[in-house]
């Protein structure tokens, strides 16, 4: 057992190095996360993990920029309602685990749910539609918000279990991701002239509506349940462009708005907490927090490192960040670079093909030994 562990030590060191350097990613055949054997990968979620359930709702998905090209321009060469111009993290965690690709719930008719099922929805948020509409925030593109997505996981899970004992049984190998969820909660307060302030009295009904989903997921027979935290969201061009300054004390080393970045640790600190006390509730199951946050901050040092395009979206017009809030990406006349693979941002909101690849790679190192996964 100790030398399995110590090959599987080597092997996620020689992946990080694949990442460094740029090897061919053939290391991915052997990776460490298939010993989970993990029969089903489940997400709950928002544009970070949508596989296409956004463009399947009418009228308003249907109509988004990311239904179309050049969404989806680099892996599928089409759009399939991924909010990048690839594969997002759920992707690459599915290929490591050796699972396909999330089918997006949503895609009632084609989809083969026996390995999962994606319910995550661009533009949702953790807190109910009309819980925030009653506080004046409202959700531009939908209201399938989290509490929602876990009906339909519900409806879906009876359809699939004989009784509870049988979901119990079923559920004893999958893995539930419950987020990255509640970005957009903060992101529509804040474009809708809240103040941070605001933003900070609005962390712990989110942070407690997103370890409640949690807890419910566990309570249907989880064994499993990965939550993750927010984006230091003072380094996205979308923020940085609203909020540019000449006071270069607002920055931080990576041209990062500090007090944005500041708020996203709160939230994460909050959720860890949380995250805590459900782990002393729930002591059957394991519960781990992903760390979206400092795995962005491996991908800035990776991007340093090869040169990568750190500031602007590669998508997008305009401005210090080539990104322009009445003129984004799917736009008329928006131009695309060239080379996606050489920029963290896609859009100025999301992160290309290659930027989630590198955190991914990261996150799935850092919660491994967690999964506590026999060998
Ligand atoms: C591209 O995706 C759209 C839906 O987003 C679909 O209608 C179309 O058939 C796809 N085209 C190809 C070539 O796969
Ligand atoms: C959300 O629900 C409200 C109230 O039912 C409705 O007015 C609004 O159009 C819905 N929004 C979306 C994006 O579907
Ligand atoms: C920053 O300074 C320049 C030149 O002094 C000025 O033109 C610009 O409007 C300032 N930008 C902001 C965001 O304050």
């Amino acid at each position: 057992m100790a030398s399995v562990f110590h090959k599987l030590i080597v092997l996620r060191l020689l992946v990080l190095c694949c990442f460094l350097f740029s090897c061919v990613p053939q290391w991915s055949d052997a990776h460490p996360l298939k010993i989970c054997k993990f029969d089903q990968i489940y997400q709950l979620g928002d544009s970070i993990s949508d596989t296409g359930n956004l463009i399947r709702e009418v009228p308003i998905g249907a109509a988004t920029a990311f239904a179309r090209l050049p969404y989806g321009e680099t892996f599928f060469k089409n759009a399939t309602g991924r909010c990048s111009n690839g594969l997002l993290m759920i992707d690459y965690i599915a290929m490591d685990a050796g699972l396909p690709f999330l089918p997006p719930y949503k895609n009632l008719d084609a989809a083969d749910f026996e390995h999962g099922v994606n319910f995550a929805v661009a533009g949702s948020t953790a807190l109910p539609s009309q819980v925030l509409a009653a506080q004046h925030i409202f959700s531009p593109v939908t209201n399938s918000s989290l509490d929602v997505q876990l009906d339909w996981m519900f409806t879906h899970l009876n359809s699939i279990c004989l009784n509870s004992r049988d979901c119990v049984e079923k559920l004893q190998n999958a893995l539930f991701m419950v987020g990255e969820i509640g970005g957009n909660d903060y992101n529509y307060a804040i474009f809708q002239g809240k103040t941070m302030e605001e933003l900070r009295s609005m962390v712990p009904d989110v942070v407690a509506t997103i370890v409640d989903a949690a807890r419910k997921v566990i309570e249907v027979g989880g064994k499993r349940v990965v939550i993750p935290g927010n984006f230091p969201i003072g380094c996205l061009p979308i923020y940085k462009t609203a909020f540019q300054t000449n006071i270069s004390a607002a920055y931080d080393k990576n041209q990062c708005l500090n007090h944005l970045n500041e708020f996203a640790k709160y939230h994460n600190e909050e959720l860890q907490k949380a995250i805590h006390t459900l782990k002393q509730e729930k002591p059957n199951a394991v519960v781990i927090y992903a760390d979206y946050y400092n795995a962005y901050q491996f991908l800035l040092r990776v991007a340093t490192f090869h040169g990568f395009e750190r500031e602007k979206a590669c998508c997008g017009t305009g401005g210090k960040y080539n990104f322009n809030m009445m003129r984004m990406c799917g736009g008329a006349g928006v131009e695309v670079c060239s080379h996606p693979e050489r920029y963290m941002s896609w859009d100025g909101v999301h992160l290309t093909q290659q930027g989630y690849k590198i955190m991914a790679a990261w996150l799935v190192n850092k919660i491994f030994p967690h999964l506590l996964c026999h060998f």
